[in-house]
């Protein structure tokens, strides 16, 4: 698409993930088809659409745990080939899953580190593969304080812990291996009223941090509290992105359900062009 002059140069250093025309097919069912995004530094994108209407697969693609038929993405400018979970986290890409992939029996700092333990600083020790405890617990420690996540002790196990918490543990670790984009999949679904705004304003501060986050909800007014935009799927296809403070929920579920017309030309904020 040709942009205009008026295109700041350095605007396309603000983008952090641009995904283009992704497409996938399971045999004769299309998942997704021409599926793009915009998600810029330290912004919330909410992604949204009925069941089936493709969100868990883009979100697969971003995250590498699903390659994609066609299609294109780039990580602060530079063009991803992601085959496996691993690429995506390389290229500083953490995913939620909703059912958290924590550790029950291991405790909260063993959780933060998981499978990406701290050798100790003794070169002796470094050589048995003795690992760093008193490193890593400060470490979570700080990270967990600095974003206001309240767990008792690090030490303890997470078996205890409510789900809220365990879900800020999660998006902590995130934070803490210094991840430029976490994605998160219906983060709040199984949360209470309280536990669901704790985990909101952990959102909201990893975007005080530059984090970009692309956050799946059914919830229109979670969406309205926390995310920036609003990118809306149907039926596999991205239809039309929304810059939340200039619309309503209603707008949202009318996009969703098909009651207001796809957007034609770019989905990216033409209502706000149009205007
Ligand atoms: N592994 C798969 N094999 C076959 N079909 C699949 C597979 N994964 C997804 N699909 C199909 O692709 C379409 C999009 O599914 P997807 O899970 O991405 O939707 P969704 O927006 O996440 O829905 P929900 O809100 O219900 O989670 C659906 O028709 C689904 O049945
Ligand atoms: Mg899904």
């Amino acid at each position: 698409m040709a942009e205009n002059a008026s295109a700041p140069q350095s605007a396309a250093s603000e983008v952090a993930l641009q995904a283009t025309s992704i497409s996938r097919r399971y045999g004769a069912v299309v998942a997704l088809a021409d599926a793009s995004m915009t998600l810029r530094r330290g912004e919330v994108m909410g992604l949204v659409g009925d069941n089936g209407a493709g969100k868990s697969t883009f979100l697969k693609i971003l995250s590498g745990a699903v390659v994609p038929d066609t299609g294109s993405i780039e990580i602060g400018g530079v063009e991803q080939s992601f085959r496996r979970p691993s690429d995506a986290l390389e290229a500083g890409i953490e995913t939620v899953y909703q059912d958290l992939a924590l550790v029950d029996t291991m405790s909260a700092v063993q959780n933060v580190y998981l499978g990406r333990e701290e050798l100790s600083k003794n070169p002796f020790l470094r050589l048995l593969n003795v690992v760093n405890d008193g490193g890593m617990r400060r470490r979570s420690r700080e990270v967990l304080a600095e974003l206001g996540v309240g767990i008792q002790s690090v030490n303890v196990s997470v078996k205890g812990m409510s789900g809220g918490q365990r879900q800020c543990l999660a998006i902590a670790r995130a934070l803490l291996w210094g991840r430029q984009i976490v994605i998160l999949d219906e983060p709040t679904a199984a949360l209470g009223v309280r536990e669901s705004q704790q985990v909101l304003e952990l959102i909201g501060r990893l975007r005080d941090h530059g984090v970009s986050v692309i956050l799946v909800s059914h919830n229109m007014q979670q969406l309205a509290q926390v995310a920036d935009r609003v990118t809306v799927m149907r039926l596999g296809r991205t239809i039309a992105t929304r810059t939340v403070a200039d619309i309503t929920p209603e707008t949202i579920i009318g996009l969703i359900t098909g009651a207001l017309p796809a957007d034609v030309a770019t989905p990216e904020d033409s209502a706000t062009v149009v205007a």
